[in-house]
C-alpha cells in the first residue's frame, strides 16, 4: 500500500471509522480466495471509491461487506460492532444499503412497488420517504405506475439506488452506478451520487469509470488480486504516476488528448507522458 503527501479535499478523517473491514479474505469456491487480505475504512461522511482491473475483487469486496459472500477470515465492523458475516436483511436494518452491479431491479412492479420493495421492513414510513426519494429523483414520481421492465438504464440505476436509500440507510455501497450509460447519464449518475452523499450518508461506490470515480471521492483504493493496491485521497491517486501506469492507463490517454486539444493543432506535439 502507498501514499502520497496529503493534499486531499476533505481533512484527513481521524476517529472511529463508521465501517471497517481488516484483512479480509473471501471467496466463492472451496480453497479460491478472491479476496486476499483487504483493508477498507469509510468514515462518517466520507463518499470512497473502489477502483482496480476487471476481476480483481470488487465487486465481491462490496458483497462481503454485505453478507452476500461468506467472510473466511478478517472482519467487518460497523460503528464498532462487528457484522461479520451477518445476513444482508439484518444489514439492512443496521442501516446499510446496496445497489448491485446487475439485475438491480424487479422488472415485472412499478417504480412505485420497487420503492415498496425497499421498505418492506418499515412499510408505515413508505409515503413519507416516497416523497423524499421523489425530491432527489423527480423522473421516478412522476413514472411511478411505469413497470421498471420498460425503463432505461439509467433509469432503472435510479430506481435501483432510490430503494436502497427507502431505508434511510447510513452507508450506502454502489457497484458501479454508471455501468452502461452515456457519458451525460454518467455524469447525471455521479453529480446524484454526491447529492446523496451531501445528505449525510456515507458512500462505498465502486467504479469501472475511474477517472470520474476519483474526481468526486474523499478517497479511493486501488485494488489488485484482492488485495490494496494503494489508497489515498481521489486527486493524490488521480496524479500518482504509477497508479496511472499501472491501473489508469485510459485517464493517462484521456489526459494527453484532453491536453493536446487545449494546446490546440498549432505544434502538433504531444504532451509528454506522466
Ligand atoms: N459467483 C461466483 N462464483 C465463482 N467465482 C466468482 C463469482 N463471482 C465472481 N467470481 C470470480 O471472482 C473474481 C472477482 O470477481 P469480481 O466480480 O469481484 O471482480 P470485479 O473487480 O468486480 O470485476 P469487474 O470490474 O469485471 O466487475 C473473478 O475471477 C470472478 O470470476
Ligand atoms: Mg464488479
Amino acid at each position: 500500500m502507498s501514499t502520497s503527501p496529503a493534499t486531499a479535499t476533505r481533512p484527513t478523517p481521524t476517529g472511529e471509522p463508521l465501517l471497517r473491514a481488516s484483512e479480509l479474505v473471501a471467496g466463492y469456491l472451496p480453497g479460491v480466495n478472491i479476496l486476499n487480505g483487504c483493508d477498507l475504512d469509510l468514515y462518517p461522511g466520507e463518499l470512497i471509491g473502489i477502483i482496480g482491473p476487471n476481476g480483481a475483487g470488487k465487486s465481491t469486496l462490496l458483497k462481503a461487506l454485505f453478507g452476500l459472500v461468506t467472510v473466511r477470515s478478517g472482519s467487518v465492523t460497523l460503528e464498532g460492532r462487528d457484522i461479520t458475516n451477518e445476513r444482508a436483511d439484518s444489514l439492512v436494518h443496521r442501516g446499510v444499503g446496496f445497489v448491485p452491479q446487475n439485475n438491480n431491479v424487479f422488472p415485472s412492479l412499478t417504480i412505485e412497488e420497487n420503492l415498496q420493495m425497499g421498505s418492506f421492513q418499515a412499510p408505515r414510513t413508505f409515503a413519507e420517504r416516497f416523497e423524499e426519494i421523489v425530491d432527489l429523483f423527480p423522473t421516478l414520481g412522476d413514472r411511478r405506475r411505469q413497470r421498471a421492465g420498460s425503463l432505461s438504464g439509467g433509469e432503472r440505476q435510479m430506481v435501483a439506488m432510490a430503494r436502497a436509500l427507502m431505508m434511510k440507510p447510513s452507508v450506502l455501497l454502489l457497484d458501479e452506478p454508471s455501468a452502461g450509460l452515456s457519458p451525460v447519464r454518467q455524469d447525471e449518475t455521479f453529480l446524484r451520487t454526491r447529492r446523496i452523499n451531501r445528505t449525510g450518508v456515507s458512500i462505498i461506490m465502486v467504479e469501472q469509470n475511474a477517472r470520474r470515480c476519483l474526481q468526486i471521492c474523499d478517497r479511493g483504493y486501488v485494488l489488485d488480486q484482492g488485495r490494496n493496491a494503494y489508497t489515498a485521497s481521489g486527486r493524490e491517486l488521480m496524479n500518482d504516476p504509477k497508479v496511472i501506469e499501472l491501473y489508469l492507463g485510459t485517464l493517462a490517454a484521456d489526459q494527453e488528448k484532453a491536453a493536446a486539444q487545449e494546446k490546440g493543432s498549432g505544434d502538433g506535439v504531444a504532451p509528454a507522458a506522466p
